[in-house]
């Protein structure tokens, strides 16, 4: 099979968007699988930056065919305004598709997310709001809207009244006064569902037939494995997996069609939201790495929590995903600090341990155990080979793959594609 799954490996925005339209030049299909519009990937094209949410990180090829497949949750809204944005910048000659079995995220969905967290005040997730948890909530409640259902009326607006029932109880509950309408809902989505009507397919099948014919096909994770709802920091995570393990489920293809997985690792480590982060920095050395680094949220502008590079996630990454290869990206943010760390292991009581602790009373206990290396001045955001790197930063990757225990296939010293350097053949 010739498939490459690019998998964050940190808390999400570790540069899947920057690789993704990278290797995209070579690729039939890129594939979006998990998530929604939480996600914010970024790419420079023609010296402009976007900031993709919905739509894959392959859609300024023509030639290339790009997939929000069954395990996305697609907010209607969110996504043409996207399109939008790609045609007043002139990328007209796009190449999208849909799947049928995707559900949607509604307005109310927003809301109801915005709502949980202010109850919850203190011990809030911190989320996008986007509404992605109440979206998965009512696709595994059984309740769910699939992007098939908005094209048959009398089915749609059946479920969407029933839908609109609960949620103005819930709000009821929480005494919101403010309740949801249904028919200027119904009336917006009959306008909506034509635009993205000439885009809806069985996907599941066009990938499996594709695979199948030796076509290049990319998947791009969003957010991270420690976001991950069965095997990230919960409760602090999102609502869905964004492992590689995912793919085959949330593409709807066979779990042996998944060769080469690709882990996007950071140069450091960075969070948005609340939760564990045990390599944490909180002194003016974070500042400094948040400037340079430009490290606020894509899709929310909140300041990321930056923290030392964790081997030891990287490690649980390559167990969780299988990852063949690892990019590492931002390198060139690290150009001016004295000294730099690797956290190595995790330790209690002395006693390493492999994996996050689970529990707040084990957290509490546990010790991080780091590697201190000279870092380096120059800039390096031209170089073009590893051999121009200053020694101590070739030491510094050679350190993330010795401790990852993952081959490094490539690094970035900028947000450009051209800033991109190759070490080994990714696919
Ligand atoms: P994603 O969510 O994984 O796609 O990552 P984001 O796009 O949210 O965040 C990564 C940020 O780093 C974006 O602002 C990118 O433009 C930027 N970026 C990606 N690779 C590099 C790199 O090698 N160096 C620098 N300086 N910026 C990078
Ligand atoms: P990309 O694809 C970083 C985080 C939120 C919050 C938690 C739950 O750009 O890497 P959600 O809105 O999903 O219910 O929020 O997950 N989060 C991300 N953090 N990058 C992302 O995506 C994220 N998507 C969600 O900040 O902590
Ligand atoms: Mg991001």
């Amino acid at each position: 099979m010739n498939s490459l799954a690019i998998i964050g490996t940190q808390w999400g925005d570790e540069g899947k968007g920057k690789i993704t339209n990278y290797l995209a030049k070579d690729a039939d299909f890129v594939v979006r699988y998990q998530g929604g519009n939480n996600a914010g990937h970024s790419i420079f094209v023609n010296n402009k930056k976007f900031s993709l949410h919905l739509l894959p990180s392959g859609i300024f090829y023509k030639n290339v065919v790009n997939v929000l497949a069954n395990g996305v949750v697609i907010d209607l809204f969110g996504l043409v305004d996207e399109l939008n944005e790609l045609k007043a910048n002139n990328f007209k000659d796009f190449k999208l598709l849909i799947s049928e079995r995707a559900h949607v995220v509604f307005p109310y969905h927003k809301k109801i997310d915005g709502l949980f967290e202010e109850l919850k005040a203190k011990d809030k997730i911190g989320t996008t709001k986007q509404g992605i948890g109440p979206a998965y909530t009512d696709k595994s409640s059984r309740i769910g809207i699939r992007i098939i259902d908005l094209f048959d009326d009398k089915y749609l607006a059946k479920r969407l009244k029933e839908n609109i029932l609960i949620k103005n109880n819930l709000l009821k509950s929480f005494k919101i006064e403010d309740q949801i309408d249904f028919d200027s809902l119904y009336q917006k989505i009959l306008v909506i569902r034509k635009i993205i009507k000439p885009f809806v397919k069985d996907t599941a099948k066009i990938i499996y037939d594709a695979l199948n014919q030796d076509k290049k096909v990319l998947f791009e994770g969003a957010q991270g494995v420690l976001l991950c709802l069965d095997h990230g920091t919960y409760p602090f995570v999102t609502s869905s997996s964004p492992t590689a393990s995912s793919i085959p489920l949330n593409v709807g293809i066979p779990c042996n069609y998944i060769n080469e997985v690709l882990g996007i690792v950071k140069a450091y480590t960075t969070r948005v939201g609340r939760g564990v982060f045990l390599t944490e920095i909180t002194d003016q050395i974070s500042e400094k790495i948040r400037i340079k680094g430009k490290e606020f949220g894509t899709t929310t502008g909140r300041a990321r929590r930056i923290g030392w590079f964790d081997a030891t996630l990287i490690r649980y990454a390559k167990r969780i995903n299988g990852l063949t290869k690892i990019s590492v990206t931002l390198l060139d943010v690290l150009s001016g600090f004295e000294e730099l760390k690797i956290a190595i292991n995790y330790k209690i009581n002395g006693k390493i341990i492999d994996g996050i602790p689970l529990l707040e009373e084990d957290l509490l206990k546990t010790e991080v155990e780091y590697l201190i290396l000279k870092g380096w001045k120059e800039d390096i955001s031209k170089i073009k080979t590893f051999a121009e790197l200053p020694e101590n930063a070739k030491k510094y990757l050679r350190a993330i793959e010795k401790y990852g225990e993952v081959k490094i296939a490539q690094f970035s010293v900028g947000p450009k594609a051209e800033q991109t350097i190759d070490l080994i053949k990714i696919w």
